[in-house]
């Protein structure tokens, strides 16, 4: 049995931030009816890879959901929502600023017309502050929460992480929200507003800056490879280091490619193992007795050259080989894996994170699993859906409409685009 069975939400999310959400919950087993403008998701025609199909940005985060278009501009559109609304648990989105006051359906009058049911708002920067009413995208967020200002190296441009923190990352928060004031709705009978700002999600995930911001205060960061001091401002930009209380640091490997490198982490309890280990092959079979990095306070001091020496046994083998001679000696370790090598990876298949489907516009596709993973609820991923291709069924099987009903209300504009006022 699905662990969200009988959970039904009204998804009016759109982009990445919310859909990302709302796809995870699907896969929980929640019934979600992606609302959608007449024109749909935007991200069904971006980033198009085959023509007039849907492209993977919207197809890889839409999954297990079913579509229906409304028109919330029109009165008759409007009515079918404060249907659905009736009959949902959720009702999410991550519209800009105001646009659900300009549909008539702020929090209080969603909580008028169905007091049981979540609400649950993605926005940039919250609705309260005064950057309420500016939009927000992945690296606005990024830029404005503190991870730019601490990716990267100290003398080169702050850099956006390649994983979508600001989207996909408040999309986690979001639901882990959504299924506390669901838990909480069952107990009380009252539905909340749950709502994640984007700037708010990147300052959680960047916890551990903040420790080294307030540490400044009282010293200089001996675990950064780059130069602190007492008293610095900021929390400088420090390329590769662990970020932790252990050393870390992205080293190449043989053959030299772009992602021929390896992370490795110095844990204090493996220095001596790793130093037995790579020291006899470059030449120093001392190393591991060697005083200038014999304990954790040296190494953090001289952590450059330790990484230089761990660089030179590195650029002798390859990143799959050094993984393994590594982890045989309990070194905790990473080879970068590019998109192509994830994609071959018999872990990646064994574990379902890389699942081929079926789509009717586009043939075979590949999406990224679910993550979570429920012992008693596994996920089953089915592709997402065109758009409004459950409309009548939502009408008939969810409001319980009559044939004649949709008809008249599809003559009515509910679900279509306004026609286009005369030039
Ligand atoms: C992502 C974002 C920048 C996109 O901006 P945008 O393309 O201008 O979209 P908006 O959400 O502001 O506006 C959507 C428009 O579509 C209209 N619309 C949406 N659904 C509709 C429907 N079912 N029927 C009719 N109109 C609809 C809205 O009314 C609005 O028009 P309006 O401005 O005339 O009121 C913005 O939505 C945003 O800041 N969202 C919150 C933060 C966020 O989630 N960002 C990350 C996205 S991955």
């Amino acid at each position: 049995m699905e662990a969200l069975k009988g959970i039904r939400i009204l998804d009016m999310t759109h982009v990445q931030a919310g859909p990302t959400c709302s796809q995870l919950l699907a896969w929980m087993g929640a019934d979600v009816i992606k609302l959608e403008p007449p024109v749909g998701d935007a991200t069904r025609g971006q980033l198009r890879d085959v023509p007039n199909a849907d492209s993977l940005y919207f197809t890889m985060l839409n999954c297990n959901k079913r579509s229906i278009t409304v028109n919330m501009k029109s009165p008759d559109g409007k009515a079918v929502f404060v249907e659905l609304l009736k009959k949902c648990d959720i009702v999410m989105e991550n519209f800009g600023p105001g646009v659900l006051d300009r549909f008539g359906f702020a929090w209080e009058k969603v909580h008028e017309i169905n007091p049981r049911i979540v609400m649950g708002s993605i926005k940039g920067f919250g609705s309260s502050g005064p950057y309420a009413n500016f939009k927000a995208y992945e690296n606005v967020a990024q830029a404005m929460g503190g991870a730019m200002s601490t990716t990267g190296v100290p003398d080169g441009p702050p850099f956006v992480a390649g994983a979508q923190i600001g989207d996909t990352g408040t999309g986690l928060h979001l639901a882990i929200g959504l299924l506390a004031a669901l838990r909480q709705r069952d107990r009380t009978g009252e539905g909340q507003y749950v709502e994640v700002a984007m700037m708010d999600g990147i300052m959680n995930l960047c916890r551990v800056k903040w420790r080294d911001h307030q540490r400044l205060i009282r010293e200089s960061l001996a675990e950064y490879s780059v130069a602190t001091h007492q008293g610095m401002g900021a929390v400088p930009r420090a390329g590769n280091d662990s970020g932790g209380g252990q050393l870390g640091n992205a080293i190449r490997c043989n053959p030299g490619g772009t992602n021929d490198f390896i992370y490795v982490v110095v844990q204090e309890a493996v220095w001596d193992a790793l130093a037995r280990r790579i020291g006899p092959e470059l030449g120093l079979p001392d190393l591991a007795t060697d005083p200038k990095f014999a304990t954790i306070d040296n190494r953090r001091r001289y952590q450059n050259d330790m990484w230089e020496i761990i660089g030179e046994f590195a650029l002798k083998h390859g990143k799959r080989e050094l993984m393994g001679i590594l982890n045989e000696i309990n070194v905790p370790c990473g080879p970068i894996m590019s998109t192509e090598d994830l994609a071959n990876d018999e872990h990646v298949r064994l574990r379902e994170m890389y699942v081929e489907l079926d789509h009717p516009q586009r043939g075979k596709w590949w999406n990224v699993g679910m993550p979570i993973k429920l012992s008693d609820s596994p996920a089953r991923i089915e592709r997402s859906p065109l758009l409004g291709e459950h409309t009548d069924e939502i009408l008939r099987e969810v409001l319980g409409y009559a044939d004649e009903q949709i008809v008249k209300l599809r003559n009515a504009g509910a679900f279509s685009a306004p026609p286009k006022k005369a030039a």
